[in-house]
């Protein structure tokens, strides 16, 4: 394997191709607009600069590493890579959408880095379902060890052995997932945000109070409020919509608190604005 394709080059999609660009792979990365895609380029760059600040790289490695992310808007672009990776936004339509227009060469492998769709449905749009397979990743991708890899109905035992072997050149460890709504690690840490959510609508805490709470009574990295923000409520409402349609069962319901927010376009971190504010120099609490 040597070219990578990544689609979107937002919060995921820039981590996926920094990782992929710095285990040596060449990176073709590609979103609706020219200036999106720089700008997912340009996160890269900084976030490699975290690297240069505490001398662990030098400024020559990240020069080589950006100098392997080539940037386009053109899904004829991917036509001589081994493995596309689709990381654009969380929606069923859009995703099939992309699948149709790519035109890819017969041995390469797509994988969708879908948080909660089912692959076995993504795969069955696609000219390829043995050559399609789920590579969910974690927010940051740089600095999270996981990836999940989720085999469809009709993915090949070839095609899965390749993601595991992919993964670990690029450093991540593997965890196979059923094509179950959420896979494991969303099935069962999204519930458990919704819930902080439901708890601070009903006044149990307040929102520095349930962050710290997990934080320290749980040794949680991040309160289950911030990490809302950090993972974007609007990715959160959907991953919760997925489960509770895909189950029929009650206790996946969003906290409308959650509804509230993403229909405020209060999306988190990404937004500037959700259970913090963050346009100041520290998050400030928005209740
Ligand atoms: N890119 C590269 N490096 C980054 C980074 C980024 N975006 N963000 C942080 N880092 C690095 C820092 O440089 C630092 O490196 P060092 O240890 O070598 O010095 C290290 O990560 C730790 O960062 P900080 O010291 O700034 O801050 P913290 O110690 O608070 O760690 C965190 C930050 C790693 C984000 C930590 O708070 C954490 O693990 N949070 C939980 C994250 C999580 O649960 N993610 C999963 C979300 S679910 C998901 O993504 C699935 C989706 O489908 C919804």
């Amino acid at each position: 394997m040597k070219t990578i394709g990544v689609i979107g080059s937002g919060l995921m999609g820039n981590g996926i191709a920094h990782v992929s660009a710095l285990a040596g792979f060449d990176v073709i990365l590609s979103d609706v607009e020219l200036a999106r895609a720089e700008a997912g380029k340009a996160v890269i760059e900084k976030n490699l600069g975290r690297a240069v600040a505490k001398g662990t790289m030098q400024v020559d490695e990240v020069e080589a590493t950006l100098a392997r992310i080539r940037l386009t808007t053109d899904p004829a672009a991917f036509s001589d890579c081994d493995l596309v990776i689709e990381a654009a936004t969380e929606n069923e339509a859009v995703k099939k959408a992309i699948f149709k227009g790519l035109a890819l060469k017969d041995s390469a492998l797509l994988a969708s880095n879908t948080s909660s769709i089912s692959i076995t449905r993504l795969a069955a749009a696609t000219d390829r379902p043995d050559r399609f397979v789920g590579l969910h990743f974690f927010n940051p991708v740089p600095v999270m060890k996981l990836v999940e890899i989720i085999r469809g109905l009709a993915t090949s035992d070839a095609t899965t052995a390749a993601m595991h072997a992919f993964c670990k050149a690029i450093g991540k460890t593997t965890v196979e997932a059923l094509d179950s709504p959420a896979f494991i690690v969303n099935r069962v840490l999204c519930p458990m945000l919704n819930e902080a959510i439901f708890a601070l609508g009903e006044g149990v805490g307040s929102v520095v109070d349930i962050d710290q709470g997990m934080r320290l009574g749980a040794n949680h990295p991040m309160g289950p409020l911030t990490l809302s923000d950090f993972v974007g409520l609007d990715t959160l409402l959907s991953v919760m919509h997925v489960m509770q349609e895909a189950t029929g069962d009650p206790k996946y319901r969003p906290a409308p608190l959650l509804v509230k927010y993403v229909e405020a376009g209060w999306y988190g971190r990404k937004s500037g604005k959700g259970f913090y504010d963050y346009s100041g120099e520290t998050p400030v609490p928005t209740r």
